[in-house]
């Protein structure tokens, strides 16, 4: 992205990775993402908050140019991980003077990952500020959004936060501050929470206690837009991370010949009979970020499976572990499986959620193509998902 002014000498100098497909191998990328950088040019300091992708060096390089940068005294890393720390050995090479400043476990792990002196870095504590001449830059520690070492810095004459990848999302876009549609800014905020920052909800919730003691009018995270409505993002965050839940069951499912799939949309019909939402997701063709985002406020999961070489569908054991990961807040669970001779979907599926707090419902287990008891055990099955919802206060 060209350089953008963001307020009277800070700018945003980071890259748009328009094309990028995929995050960790994992997270899938559809809308692209951005490494958000940020200079700030102070009466006596020149700062670079953290950098880019090493795979768009050039790019910071060419902002950095484009705003006659000469000298730079600091470059902030709040995050070790190389999208936002992977061009720091390559700034230090261009300036030569310039210090990191970081936490000291920010200093391990980047020393870990990539060449740094130890002599470049200056490390801080939480509530260190950073005299910039007509600016100061505070540093507050919020280990866990996602590593143990991020730590986020407010500028304060300015009223700006630098979250780096907290309150951040994938998108790409030439807007700065995000489309014109607020919601489609929501909608990658939350597809960014529910795969990165979903498993960290109790530390947010104490991030965000202390965060709202601060005074800023713009949060600047790390990817995606910039939010100069800090409350939208804030908002939205305590509500994925308080204890609401949606009256709805979300039901990732693989079907191999049809059984499978026949059952979960009977079940899916028999609790949208009952007012109960549902979200019936194929795994093969539905992207996992959106099965993750289903994940931060449903209520209630059913996994549903074929049986497969004696075990669950390895997509579907695959789901699960990964949902066990994210840790969501859901409080029921169940398991409809399918089999031909024999073996052990429903143990495999319900003995990969150990970090769920989950109550787990009668799972129905149906042998070739569903009959009449089975969808009996269907509609009973939905019966007690209703009666869970209604035990909890959300049936409406
Ligand atoms: Fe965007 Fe944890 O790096």
């Amino acid at each position: 992205m060209a350089v953008q002014k963001l307020k009277d000498n800070v700018y945003f100098v980071g890259a748009i990775h328009w094309d990028r497909p995929i995050f960790d191998e994992l997270v899938e990328l559809p809308k692209g993402t951005s490494y958000n950088s940020y200079l700030i040019k102070a009466s006596e300091k020149t700062v670079l908050l953290d950098t880019v992708d090493p795979e768009k060096t050039y790019e910071l390089m060419r902002n950095l140019d484009i705003l006659g940068i000469d000298k730079l005294d600091y470059v902030v890393a709040h995050h070790a991980e190389q999208d936002h720390s992977g061009s720091i050995p390559a700034v230090l090479e261009r300036f030569p003077e310039a210090k990191v400043v970081t936490n000291a476990k920010c200093k391990g792990f980047l020393m870990d990952l990539m060449p740094i002196d130890e002599e470049k870095f200056i490390v801080v504590k939480d509530g260190d500020v950073l005299d910039l001449g007509d600016m100061h830059l505070r540093f507050i520690f919020t280990p866990w959004v996602h590593w143990p070492e991020t730590m986020i810095s407010h500028l304060e004459e300015k009223k700006m936060l630098f979250t780096c990848d907290f309150f951040g999302s994938h998108i790409a876009t030439s807007r700065v501050f995000g489309p014109k549609d607020e919601m489609l800014i929501y909608e990658g905020a939350k597809h960014y929470y529910a795969e990165i920052m979903m498993p960290f909800r109790t530390h947010i919730k104490k991030h965000i206690a202390k965060i709202e003691e601060l005074g800023f009018d713009m949060i600047c995270p790390s990817h995606g837009s910039v939010h100069k409505n800090p409350q939208f993002i804030i908002d939205a965050y305590k509500d994925w991370v308080s204890d609401r839940l949606d009256n709805e069951v979300l039901i990732p499912y693989i079907s191999m010949h049809g059984s499978t799939k026949k059952m979960v949309e009977y079940l899916g019909d028999a609790l949208m009979e009952k007012g109960i939402d549902v979200k019936l997701f194929n795994i093969s063709e539905v992207p996992l970020g959106e099965v993750a985002m289903a994940l931060v406020n449903d209520a209630t999961v059913v996994f549903a499976t074929p049986f497969v070489l004696a075990g669950a569908h390895p997509s579907i054991a695959s789901l699960a572990y990964l949902a066990n990961a994210l840790r969501p807040k859901a409080k029921f669970a169940s398991v409809i499986a399918s089999y031909g001779w024999g073996g052990k979907a429903v143990d495999h599926i319900l003995g990969m959620l150990g970090n769920l707090k989950v109550d787990v419902i009668d799972p129905v287990l149906v042998k070739g193509e569903p009959k009449e008891d089975d969808y009996k055990a269907l509609d009973k099955l939905a019966e007690e998902i209703y009666e869970k919802h209604k035990s909890i206060g959300i049936t409406g």
